[in-house]
């Protein structure tokens, strides 16, 4: 009920005060009703009474006038005590009158214990009554009551009219049924407002709660229409960009396909006659003096050394355009580990290295690419032995679990931290002077990363200036079999 009072006063409210106003007018309408049926009450009670009154007179005897006085048979009227029982019972009096001055009545004064006699009746009704010959009914409202008369002609035995008889009562008789009836109707009444406003303002309340629920509704409703425009907008334009997407995947595509052809067929075109010049240089070189023998000697080195360039730079272009594909098949890495060291064996002498190696006696077969383990460890061996003088280059192969891990640590001139960050990328070298001293095109390293991210492995690689390096490339003993021959995406 609280919260009603709290609200700004709506046209309810005006509903309830005129609802009041109605019903205080239905009060005081049932007021007035009440007071003329107490009116009308009384009347029939005078009504009665003058019966009563007559019957008494006329059981007294024949009405006469003698010697100035009223007499009913042997009874002089004159302070008669007429109809007391009547009185007793209902509040009524009972007068009568000798012409029209009272002569007896049921009335008595206060301090008194004879009936009240001696008043005159006013003119109006001596003129009704005692001239006319008439019955006079009246009512006189007398301050918080009504007073209602009836007067009635007294006859004697000759028929003259020689008195009155008046019979009055008041409405207040009936005051504490008026009053009863006047609490039980005004409670009703207001019971019955409490009521019915109550819920007329109930249901006010509740409707503009339904309005305003059904207001945030209708607002949420367009908020997600909004929403939903906005999304199905994103939409359209995410396909469109993926549309494009597409568009220029296929056109990548088709380039690096075309790229890839082409390094084929040049691959191709150099190897083919460069291994010719390496033939005929050897073939040369086995019959040749001892004078052309260096200089031939020169030219087979230089090719061979420009075959290898070739091979490398298409490696790195082939896994550039995702054309790399690997071999899967079992091989002994042992074997595999010692062939190699055979063949870089000879870096090692060549600038005073030792070479010390060890395989863990757990790895045995292998499953995977032995051209492209071979390439990546080959690679790292002949770093090792290049950027190392008289020192030591150690190569150790361990199993973790299913995983084998390769090592190659030297004991040569070692990287700084932003060297190190570079030289996996392509044609990259530590720094400038390194080309000068050491020759190399930078790509070694590059096609180390490349080949063990394709083999899902693991590059590490820690250095220190003038103390060495150690490269660790981990990778899985059995490479899973989705990863042969699948181009793979380029880095
Ligand atoms: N073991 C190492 N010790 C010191 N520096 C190294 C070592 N390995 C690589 N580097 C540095 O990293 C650079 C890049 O090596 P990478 O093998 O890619 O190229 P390269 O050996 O110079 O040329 P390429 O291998 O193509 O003949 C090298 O030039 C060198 O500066
Ligand atoms: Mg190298």
């Amino acid at each position: 009920m609280a919260r009603l009072f709290d609200q700004p006063l709506r046209p309810r409210a005006w509903h309830v005060l005129v609802f009041g106003i109605f019903l205080l007018l239905v009060y005081a309408g049932f007021q007035r009703v009440f007071r003329v049926l107490a009116q009308e009450a009384a009347l029939i009670l005078t009504d009665a009474a003058m019966v009563t009154l007559q019957e008494k007179i006329e059981s007294l005897g024949p009405v006469e006038v003698r010697g100035g006085e009223l007499f009913a048979g042997a009874e002089v009227l004159r302070g008669h005590p007429v109809v007391v029982e009547v009185q007793e019972t209902t509040g009524l009096e009972a007068t009568i009158f000798h012409r029209d001055v009272r002569v007896a009545t049921t009335a008595i004064r206060p301090g008194s214990s004879t009936p009240a006699i001696g008043a005159q009746a006013n003119s109006y009704v001596r003129d009704e009554v005692l001239k006319g010959g008439h019955t006079f009914r009246g009512s006189a409202r007398a301050t918080d009551q009504t007073w209602v008369a009836r007067y009635d002609p007294l006859y004697d035995v000759s028929g003259a009219v020689v008195g009155m008889l008046a019979t009055s009562a008041s409405d207040s008789v009936f005051s504490t049924s008026v009053a009863a009836f006047r609490v039980l109707l005004g409670g009703t009444l207001f019971v019955l407002f409490v009521i019915i406003s109550g819920l007329w303002l109930a249901a006010g309340r509740f409707t503009s709660e339904l309005e305003a629920q059904a207001g945030a509704i209708e607002d949420r409703n367009q908020r997600l229409e909004r929403a939903a425009r906005l999304l199905q907008q994103r939409a359209t334009e995410l396909e469109a960009a993926r549309a494009e997407a597409e568009a220029s995947q296929r056109t990548a595509l088709a380039e690096s396909e075309a790229k890839s052809q082409f390094l084929a067929n040049m691959s191709h075109e150099l190897r083919t006659p460069l291994n010719a010049v390496i033939g005929y240089a050897e073939l040369l070189l086995e019959e040749a003096e001892v004078g052309m023998r260096d200089d031939l000697q020169r030219i087979v080195g230089a090719s061979k050394h420009l075959l290898a360039l070739i091979s490398d730079i298409l490696d790195v272009s082939k896994v550039e355009a995702g054309r790399l594909e690997l071999e899967v098949l079992m091989f002994n890495l042992p074997d595999l580990i010692s062939d190699l060291v055979a063949s870089v064996r000879p870096l090692m002498d060549a600038r005073g290295n030792a070479l010390d190696v060890f395989v863990d006696p757990r790895l045995d077969d292998m499953k995977g690419d032995p051209t492209r383990v071979r390439q990546i460890l080959y690679n790292l061996l002949s770093n090792a032995a290049k950027f190392t003088e008289g020192g030591t280059v150690e190569l150790r192969a361990e199993r973790h679990g299913g995983r084998v891990r390769f090592e190659v640590r030297d004991t040569g001139i070692g990287m700084t931290a932003t060297q190190l960050a570079r030289v996996f990328k392509a044609f990259v070298q530590a720094d400038v002077s390194t080309t000068r001293r050491y020759g190399g095109t930078g790509l070694g390293l590059t096609i180390v990363r490349l080949l063990t991210e394709r083999m899902n492995g693991q590059l590490e690689v820690h250095s220190e200036v003038g103390q060495g390096t150690s490269f660790a490339v981990e990778m899985p003993i059995r490479l899973p079999e989705h990863l042969a021959g699948r181009p793979c995406p380029g880095p």
